[in-house]
């Protein structure tokens, strides 16, 4: 069945302890590593940076890359892993990531990308996306020679797209507000611009052979259900992270009518196991504990929780503790 939902790429989130938390709850969405740079997959531990459980299939790995050499390299070396698909970052508005040449710089150099798409896939068979931005204000970024550093209309978002797809993409995740590259931090630039769903709606209207995925903002079923009106997929970021329990509404896009019938008492079984299997190989539960805040989001006990796995020594026995006083 096709993927309707992913889980967005999110550094310091969406790592391996995160995904496991994640397939507690629900074995079908897609999952996203965090971004990961060509030169760390090319200097870094690679089982540390790239390794995996079996259950979190599907899985897509997002690298951002500056050159085709570089991106060749990297996806090459990614492929003693089984991801389900690679995705290039072109999106995130991060100084260290443009000053870099990499991220939503990119969008203002769509035939550069195009380069570095061909490279991965001389590189391998996986299907390879693009995470981009409905456009960018390359203001005191973008080098003089640009006649202009405003690209953030719908033509300049399908100039990026064309020229991509030439070099065989077919799937692009698209968050959709602009990415102003000087004057804001990452965390401005995913409120701050307004968000432009239309824009994208517009890109699956007139380019129905493309897979689009939306992204930026979203948060209820309802908004979901509104989004698949006019587009493949969509993507959740931030509210999955907050508010976990929302990945139980979801078997109805994956053929299982209505809810995915999990408790929060049967989910903490399972990562007082996970936790249990931590501490036998001597990693800190705290790495896994701290992605697991969200799990009684606005429900009575939210506090409780949150205080006692936030402390930097829980462990299983934290959560056995707080299993009998359920
Ligand atoms: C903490 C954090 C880290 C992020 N890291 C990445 C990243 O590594 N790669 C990426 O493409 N986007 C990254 N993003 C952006 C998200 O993937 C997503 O596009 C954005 O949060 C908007 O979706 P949302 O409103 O559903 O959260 C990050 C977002 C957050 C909150």
């Amino acid at each position: 069945m096709e993927n309707k939902i992913s889980i967005a790429p999110m550094v310091d989130r969406t790592d391996r302890n995160f995904r496991n938390f994640v397939r507690m709850i629900n074995k079908d969405v897609l999952l996203y590593t965090e971004m990961i740079t060509a030169q760390a997959i090319l200097n870094g531990d690679l089982d540390y940076i790239l390794g995996f459980d079996e259950v979190e299939h599907p899985i897509v790995l997002q690298i951002a890359a500056t050159n085709p050499k570089e991106a060749y390299q990297a996806v090459k070396i990614a492929e003693r892993y089984a991801y389900d698909e690679i995705n290039l970052n072109v999106g995130c508005p991060s100084d260290r990531v443009s000053g870099n040449m990499m991220g939503a710089y990119l969008m203002a150099f769509p035939k550069e990308v195009a380069n570095i798409v061909k490279a991965m896939k001389d590189a391998t068979n996986k299907p390879i996306s693009i995470k981009h931005r409905i456009g960018i204000d390359g203001k005191n970024v973008l080098p003089d020679t640009f006649e202009q550093t405003l690209l953030d209309k719908y033509e300049d978002m399908m100039n990026f797209i064309h020229i991509t797809e030439k070099a065989g993409v077919n799937k692009y995740i698209i968050h959709a507000r602009i990415a102003i590259l000087a004057g804001l931090d990452p965390k401005q630039n995913r409120s701050i611009p307004p968000l432009r769903y239309d824009e994208v709606y517009r890109v699956k209207k007139e380019n129905p052979n493309l897979h689009i995925e939306i992204n930026g903002g979203i948060k209820t079923i309802e908004e979901i259900d509104e989004h698949l009106k006019y587009v493949d997929s969509v993507m959740l970021g931030r509210e999955i992270y907050d508010n976990p329990m929302i990945l139980t509404e979801f078997g109805k896009y994956y053929g299982s009518e209505g809810e995915i019938n999990i408790t929060r008492k049967e989910i903490i079984e399972k990562m007082i196991h996970y936790v249990e299997n931590m501490e036998k190989k001597n990693l800190r539960p705290h790495l896994f504990l701290m992605h697991t805040h969200g799990l009684f989001h606005n429900v009575r006990g939210s506090k409780a929780w949150k205080r006692a796995i936030n402390e930097t020594n829980a462990n299983s026995g934290t959560l056995r503790k707080l299993l009998k006083e359920m």
